[in-house]
């Protein structure tokens, strides 16, 4: 009993000493073993107590070891002494940006250096600001172009379909001279499949000025698509939208070297890249900017399309699972 209260008394900060305890007490010839070959001399009656007192003992030894153990431990870490400092450390691992991201930085870089700014806006539009300003009228046929996901059942709160809402907000906002970019997310009621999504990334462009022309708007994409793709060949295509006139689209020149070109170019070597055209003079007037003295072009592309062709992908879904082994790859420094 006296040996427990000692037990209890112990404390050290030293390990030499914290040793020494334990071997004094618990090791093969200690003094627990000691007294423990002694049990068999004890008279039957006091054998019970006899015995919880040694368990007393050898319980207060090991939880006073652990203790100190414990307490000397935390002691060494927070000196920052860890011990072997030439031991391999545990690596700490560093994040990537998602690519679509890469790609959207991308092209921002690329339009900054013509004086392009970013400009952004809601995901979630009014009909005025996706639509009606864009001279898409009520019930025009060419709202189905974009199937519209609109918000419970109310028909002036949707998901913006395109960034082109981004622009009319920024032309209700500022005065010509307008140079930005527009990049941001939207929604569309389509099915989901490896080569389309209902939400996706677009980044639009919108240059308003006085004497603006269809060469300027060429001469730009001409340029964009040097940058981005190393590849200056391309072509316009007449097409439709209801906010720009004419309208065209961008087809830039693939070639045909690899298996895959063959594949993502069907054949022909050209690639559709974005709808553009020369803003309709409807929209100006509609933010109120005088048709007359200002004119000018907009753009728009989709990121993941773009990515696509960039890193070689086959199915869009991948952006959208945030599989880690797939994010991974994409370690970049942009
Ligand atoms: N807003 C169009 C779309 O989402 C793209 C576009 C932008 C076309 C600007 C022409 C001019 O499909």
């Amino acid at each position: 009993k006296e040996l427990i209260g000692e037990a209890q008394a112990f404390t050290t900060d030293n390990k030499e000493t914290l040793d020494a305890f334990r071997i004094k007490f618990i090791s093969k010839k200690g003094l627990v073993n000691e007294i423990f070959a002694e049990f068999k001399n004890v008279p039957n009656d006091q054998k019970k107590d006899f015995g919880q007192v040694i368990n007393t003992l050898k319980n207060t030894v090991e939880e006073k070891i652990k203790s100190i153990q414990e307490a000397l431990e935390a002691k060494e870490e927070s000196n920052g002494f860890f011990g072997d400092l030439t031991r391999p450390g545990t690596p700490i691992s560093l994040g990537s940006r998602h690519p679509i991201s890469l790609v959207k930085n991308q092209v921002i870089e690329i339009f900054s250096n013509i004086g392009f700014n970013v400009s952004e806006g809601p995901e979630i539009e009014d009909d005025w600001h996706n639509f009606e300003a864009l001279n898409f009228p009520a019930h025009h046929p060419a709202r189905d172009m974009q199937d519209t996901f609109f918000v419970q059942m109310n028909p002036d709160q949707l998901l913006r379909t395109h960034t082109s809402s981004v622009q009319t907000r920024y032309m209700e906002n500022n005065k010509p001279p307008i140079r930005t970019i527009s990049p941001g997310r939207v929604f569309r009621n389509e099915a989901i499949s490896s080569r389309s999504h209902c939400i996706f990334h677009q980044v639009e462009g919108l240059y308003i000025d006085k004497d603006v022309s269809f060469a300027d708007l060429k001469q730009t994409l001409m340029y964009f698509t040097k940058e981005m793709f190393g590849k200056s060949k391309i072509r316009l295509r007449p097409s439709y939208f209801p906010f720009t006139e004419p309208s065209a689209e961008l087809d830039v020149y693939w070639g045909l070297k690899t298996e895959t070109d063959y594949r993502i170019t069907k054949g022909t070597g050209w690639l559709e890249i974005m709808g553009c055209g020369m803003v309709d003079p409807n929209v100006l007037k509609a933010v109120n900017i005088d048709s007359n003295e200002y004119s000018g072009f907009a753009f728009g592309m989709g990121i993941e399309r773009m990515a696509m062709l960039l890193y070689q992908l086959g199915d869009i879904r991948m952006y959208f699972e945030n599989d880690v082994r797939f994010l991974e790859q994409f370690k970049s420094n942009f």
